[in-house]
């Protein structure tokens, strides 16, 4: 017997959740933000990082690190020997909190189902936690970063391994080559090889 199967590509699945969450009013950001920032990269991304939130830029662009702390992650995916184009990169939250203030509990636990929509959609081999709000996001107030950066964990049958967040390395440049000791174990997770970069 033939099964016929409806195919829909990822694309579609993300436009759906793009244009739900640019009407989304869970939360009070809803009417603050002047753009929601979804995500962007590869759908069939091996790897993809996860930050805390939009900062100034990211609202007023509607993409995911952009600014000074985008512009040291690019760097850092550039020395993995990788691309944007080619991972995927989302945040705990959609929308920008006023002023960059940490995001509110409750805030994150409203904008999470949309970040687990696109890890069951995307798929990735690992996902990379960048600082100790998405730590906490994930696995919960006893999440550490200094404890677990560089460690392998697991969400939901995903691998993922926590980083520091840039904008953490670009105030502490010298947590920066625990960064990269980070960055090495996710490239042997993924089997690819570690340029030997600083
Ligand atoms: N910081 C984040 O956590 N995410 C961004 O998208 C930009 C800055
Ligand atoms: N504190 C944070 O919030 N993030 C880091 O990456 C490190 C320390």
């Amino acid at each position: 017997m033939k099964i016929k199967m409806i195919s829909v590509d990822k694309t579609t699945y993300i436009k759906a959740l793009e244009a739900r969450v640019k009407k989304c009013k869970r939360c009070s950001l809803a009417f603050t933000r002047n753009n929601p920032v979804i995500g962007e990269g590869n759908l069939n991304a091996r790897l993809m990082f996860i930050g805390e939130a939009p900062g100034e830029q990211e609202d007023l662009q509607g993409r995911p690190f952009v600014g000074k702390s985008g512009q040291l992650l690019t760097r850092i995916i550039q020395a993995m020997g990788l691309s944007r184009e080619e991972v995927y990169i989302a945040n705990i939250l959609k929308c920008r909190p006023p002023g960059n203030r940490d995001p509110y509990p409750q805030e994150i636990e409203n904008c999470l189902p949309y970040l687990f929509f696109q890890m069951e959609l995307i798929r990735p081999e690992i996902l990379v936690l960048l600082g100790r709000i998405a730590g906490i996001a994930l696995f919960g107030t006893q999440f550490s970063i200094t404890r677990m950066h560089g460690q392998l964990l697991y969400f939901r049958g995903i691998k993922v391994i926590p980083s520091f967040h840039p904008a953490y390395l670009l105030l502490n440049p010298r947590a920066k080559k625990l960064a990269w000791e980070d960055m090495k174990n996710v490239l042997k997770q993924l089997n690819l090889p570690i340029p030997d970069k600083q």
